[in-house]
């Protein structure tokens, strides 16, 4: 069974792409068939991994409208080993579009059941709202979702209303909906605030926040812009260890083997 975690919090900046890439891209390495799906009209995470939006022939948006994931929209990465279904301008439409549709909510969620069992994971990046992307994205996180949190200054903001949502969802749309995890992101440890915020979050989700901490890294801003994860832009770097160990530690959750 393939396993579908989504990238959500509404908050703008806090590494959603940058986790989904990068988590993605260590999978990968760690031996699993990986799928990245950039719900985002933003399109970063197209970007992160090297595609040029403007010339995408299938995206998210044509899997949304018509409920289907065709083969020829998946882009394969041979040197990454990971596959990335891409966002494209049109998107961006896509939230007034679907407004009419019936079924709306759950249009991601039917077209990724096409791919059932053809990858291991396949990680989900949202856009920072909480419109029905977002929504889509949620029905479709299977498996639950990962929530990335800045540590930084009025950190929690902004998360009753993320967890509102998913309640909300929960209630109506989608009981099995979880939260299968916090990622503290961008921590700097020379900072006291940093290491209150690891506390504050870990006191609001108890036992809900994964130990592997995402460090600020000057490396993983950089990474972007040559189109690469982590994984091959800077193995070394801090920010490189904290994904792979953030990696194994979601397999070692799931009951999934690596060496
Ligand atoms: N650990 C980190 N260290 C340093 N810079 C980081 C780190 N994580 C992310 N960044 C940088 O911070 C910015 C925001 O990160 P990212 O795009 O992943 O956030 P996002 O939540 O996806 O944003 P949006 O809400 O706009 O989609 C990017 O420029 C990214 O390169
Ligand atoms: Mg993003």
């Amino acid at each position: 069974m393939t396993r579908i975690y989504t990238l959500v919090n509404q908050k703008g900046g806090v590494g959603k792409t940058t986790t989904a890439i990068n988590l993605g891209a260590y999978l990968a390495q760690l031996g699993q068939r990986v799928l990245v799906v950039d719900l985002d009209p933003q399109a970063n995470a197209t970007s992160c991994l090297g595609v040029d939006k403007s010339t995408v022939q299938g995206s998210t948006y044509e899997a949304l409208l018509s409920g289907d994931v065709p083969a020829s929209s998946i882009l394969f990465n041979e040197r990454l080993q990971i596959s990335l279904l891409p966002s494209s301008p049109s998107l961006a439409g896509a939230e007034i579009e679907l407004v009419e549709e019936s079924g709306r909510e759950f249009r991601l969620r039917s077209a990724l059941e096409s791919l059932d069992g053809k990858y291991d994971y396949i990680l989900i990046d949202c856009p920072p709202s909480l419109g029905i992307l977002t929504v889509n994205g949620l029905i479709a996180a299977r498996d639950g979702v990962l929530v990335p949190v800045q540590c930084e200054y009025l950190a929690l903001e902004g998360l009753g209303q993320l967890t509102q949502t998913i309640e909300r969802v929960q209630a109506a749309l989608f009981p099995g909906l979880r939260v299968r995890g916090v990622i503290l992101t961008m921590f700097d440890p020379r900072t006291n605030l940093s290491t209150d915020v690891v506390k504050e979050v870990k006191n609001h989700f108890p036992g809900q926040v994964f130990e592997s901490v995402v460090p600020r890294s000057i490396r993983l801003a950089e990474a972007p812009s040559y189109g690469l994860p982590i994984s091959a832009y800077s193995p070394s770097s801090v920010g490189a260890r904290a994904y792979e160990a953030l990696a194994r530690e979601i397999l070692k959750g799931d009951g999934v083997k690596v060496h």
